[in-house]
Order: structure tokens, then C-alpha cells, then sequence
């Protein structure tokens, strides 16, 4: 089959080198890819958000299966396009990606669901939500209702930073329209943890847990990044929390899309914090994390194909997905200076030396006259899976420790805390 991969992260990479393993797959293309991803698939120049461009291509190019892997093309209806014109496609279609374009759509999905939550209230206009900020006081967490690449909530420990984040996203519109209508919500304590799990409209069938830490300073402070890193499975998830989050988290999210008219279909992603009172979701994504997908993909032992192609066409109950013994730890690689400014086009030193037992997954790479250069806040994402947690933790960061450019940054307790 001839596949096309729309992205160009870290998380994309780890999709196309599952897909790659699959003797199915003849072609891979990669719309629009990175340095890493340009090895093993024919990277294009479209970017993800052109839907168009990306179904034209695979009208035109006898393309079986597009996996649309980033939240924007889901967001935009990429899947839906696709479909109607007749292309087979992996992902929800837009009036169930909407789970995670619209916060106020999913945390009102969860009211009427009886789905645990923090508690909240949406607002549109900003005079309303700076006076229930008075009302209510701190700690308190503002989000943007609408995408903003991992960084549109904030957690207000006083009432001034609340107000000053409403500021930000109602007025200075600094996730433009995507922070139009704001959710302020109840502060919740507790570890986080994260399911992915293969949706197919029906069926859920849960992966290895993961947790990954999206501060962007050790000890889980400063500003919120997309991710710096991850691990495969997370300590902090039992047995007994899994049957808990299945009964009254996955199955209810699932079966409430079903009776909304909205079946997803794709990998639904639960981030999840398990507070005093039990877990409850923090917010829903319609794909794979990144960097998650780097963590739990490496310990998949079915053939991604197989399992994309189940939710599909409905018949994930059909399957027996099989997971690796062990766990994985991945640790981000980042440009100095991000989540804020950061310099571009640094030549990467190492790369070459890294042990063959770790993966290292390209996120912002550029690929120029055979060396690599960075092109983006995360840059890499160096996985290694061991026998034991420590095990894996300790062999990512031996091949983090050599690999080097001017400025590179990680966090050096990915998995430690
Ligand atoms: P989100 O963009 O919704 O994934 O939120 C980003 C991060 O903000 C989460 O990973 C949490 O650490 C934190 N967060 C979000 N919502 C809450 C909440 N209600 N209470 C406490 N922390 C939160
Ligand atoms: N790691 C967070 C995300 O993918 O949204």
C-alpha cells in the first residue's frame, strides 16, 4: 500500500517508522516531514494544514491511506475531505476532532456525560470572565478554547496572573482566534498521567500508558511546552486506576460521542489527573501525543497498519494488540531560548554516534548537503527502551549526552519525578 503521512514532528517520525515495519507498506510519503522522516519516506512539500494540496496529491499519486497525525488538518476536516473524495483516511472527522479544537465543546461534553472534570465556566466576553476571577480568586487555570500548540492553558497561582492570561488570550488575542472564548476552570492536584487508545466509534482498546512532563525547567517549573520529554508505561497507573479510568473515563467519553452523533474514529488521547477524588480528565486530544507517541509506539509489537486500518473500517474488537515487556523513556532535545524565541539552523553534532539500541526521533530537523541542522523549538526526542524504567532512563540520556548543538537544552529528570 502506498501511505501518506500528514505532519512533521517528532510524533510523526515515530508513526513512520512503525508504518515502515508493516510489510504492507510500499510507498511512505511524509507531508511535509523533517530532516529524520526525509530517511524513510519521501518527504513533500505541502504542509499539513493544506488540505487540498495533501488530496490532490493523493488522488493524483495512487496514495491507499492517508494517517492525518497533527491536530490542525483534524481540526480543518482534513479526514473528511479525504473520505469524500474517496481516499481512505486515519483520524476523526471534523465534528469529532472538534473533542479537542473546542475545550468549551469538550468540557460540556463531560458536564452532560456525568464524565469527571474540573469544574468550569466558559466565557466569551472579557468583562464577564474578569469578574468571575474576582469572585472566585486563585489558584485557578484559564485555557484558550482553541488550539494553541500545547500552550494555550495557564495556572494562575494568584488572581492577578488570571486575569492577566484572560488579558492575554481575550484582548491581545495572543492565540488569535483560538482564544475568543476562554475557560476558566477549577484547580486540580495530582499526578498526570496519559492513555492513548485506538478508537473505532465503538471499540476502545487502551495503549500502554504514558506520562510526559510538559514544563519546561527540572523539577516541573517555568512555562508549558508541547512536551519535554515522556515515559512508557507510567508508574503512576495501576491495574486498578486502568479498570477505574475504563469505566467511568474511556467507555462514557466514547459512547457520549456516539450518542452526540460524533463517532470518533482515530486515536483518542486522555490526559488524565488522578486527584484525591479519583481521576478525572483534564482535557482531551484527537491524535497521538508528542512526545507520547515516541514513548509508546517503541514498545508496540503489532503491526500499526493492521490496527490504523481496524478503527477504520470498525473492526478493532477483531484484534489482539500486543505490547513489549519493558519500558521506555524519551527525552526531548529542545532549542535554547523555546518555549519562547529561539535561534534556527544550528548544525547537530553527534548524531552519527548514537548507540543502535536508541532511537533518536527528529522533530525540527532540516536535512542540508548531508548534515542536520535544527529547525525548530523541539528538536529531537532520544528514546531507549529497557528491561526496567531506570534502565531506559539511563541509556536515552547516555545517548542525549552525545549529541550536541550551540544552545541544545533538555531537562535532565525526564522519568525521575
Ligand atoms: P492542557 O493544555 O489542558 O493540557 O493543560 C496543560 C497543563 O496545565 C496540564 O498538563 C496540567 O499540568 C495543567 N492543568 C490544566 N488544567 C488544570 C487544572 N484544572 N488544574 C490544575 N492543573 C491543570
Ligand atoms: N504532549 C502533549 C500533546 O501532545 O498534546
Amino acid at each position: 500500500m502506498n501511505i501518506l503521512v500528514v505532519g512533521g514532528g517528532g510524533r510523526e517520525h515515530a508513526i513512520c517508522l512503525a508504518l515502515k515495519k508493516s510489510p504492507r507498506v510500499e510507498k511512505l510519503f511524509c507531508a511535509s516531514g523533517n530532516g529524520g522522516i526525509s530517511q524513510i519516506a519521501e518527504c513533500l512539500p505541502i504542509i499539513a494544514t493544506d488540505v487540498e494540496g495533501v488530496t490532490r496529491f493523493a488522488l493524483e499519486n495512487a496514495v491507499d491511506y492517508v494517517v492525518v497525525a497533527s491536530d490542525d488538518p483534524l481540526a480543518l476536516g482534513m479526514v473528511d475531505v479525504l473520505e469524500d473524495a474517496g481516499i481512505r483516511a486515519f483520524g476523526p472527522r471534523q465534528n469529532a476532532a472538534i473533542i479537542e479544537s473546542s475545550k468549551a465543546f469538550a468540557k460540556a461534553l463531560m458536564k452532560k456525560y456525568g464524565i469527571p472534570t474540573a469544574r468550569y465556566e466558559t466565557f466569551a466576553i472579557i468583562e464577564d470572565a474578569l469578574r468571575y476571577i474576582d469572585e472566585n480568586g486563585a489558584p485557578t487555570v484559564v485555557k484558550a478554547d482553541g488550539l494553541a500548540l500545547g500552550k494555550g492553558a495557564v495556572v494562575a497561582e494568584t488572581a492577578d496572573e488570571a486575569r492577566a492570561a484572560v488579558r492575554a488570550m481575550m484582548e491581545d488575542m495572543k492565540f488569535g482566534d483560538s482564544g475568543a472564548r476562554v475557560i476558566i476552570e477549577e484547580y486540580m492536584t495530582g499526578r498526570e498521567v496519559t492513555v492513548l487508545a485506538f478508537v473505532d466509534g465503538e471499540t476502545v482498546v487502551p495503549m500502554l500508558s504514558s506520562h510526559d512532563h510538559k514544563r519546561i525547567f527540572d523539577g516541573d517549573r517555568g512555562a508549558n511546552t508541547g512536551g519535554m520529554g515522556a515515559v512508557c508505561p507510567s508508574p503512576r497507573y495501576t491495574p486498578e486506576l486502568e479498570r477505574l479510568c475504563m469505566d467511568t473515563i474511556f467507555l462514557p467519553t466514547v459512547a457520549a460521542m456516539r450518542a452526540e452523533g460524533r463517532p470518533f474514529k482515530g486515536v483518542l488521547y486522555f490526559e488524565l489527573m488522578l486527584t484525591p477524588d479519583g481521576p478525572k480528565v483534564i482535557e482531551y486530544n484527537a491524535r497521538f501525543g508528542d512526545p507520547e507517541a515516541q514513548a509508546v509506539l517503541p514498545l508496540l509489537n503489532s503491526d500499526l497498519l493492521d490496527i490504523m486500518e481496524a478503527v477504520t473500517d470498525g473492526r478493532l474488537a477483531e484484534l489482539d494488540i500486543r505490547w513489549r515487556p519493558g519500558a521506555t523513556c524519551c527525552v526531548v532535545m529542545a532549542s535554547g531560548g523555546y518555549p519562547a524565541g529561539y535561534e534556527k539552523g544550528k548544525m547537530i553534532a553527534g548524531l552519527d554516534g548514537v548507540s543502535p539500541d536508541i532511537t533518536v526521533y527528529h522533530a525540527g530537523t532540516k536535512l542540508r548537503d548531508g548534515a542536520y541542522y535544527t529547525n525548530g523549538g523541539r528538536v529531537l526526542g532520544v528514546t531507549a527502551v529497557g528491561e526496567t524504567l531506570d534502565a531506559a532512563i539511563e541509556s536515552a540520556y547516555s545517548g542525549v549526552r552525545g549529541i550536541s548543538w550551540e544552545g541544545a537544552y533538555y531537562r535532565t529528570d525526564i522519568g525521575r519525578i
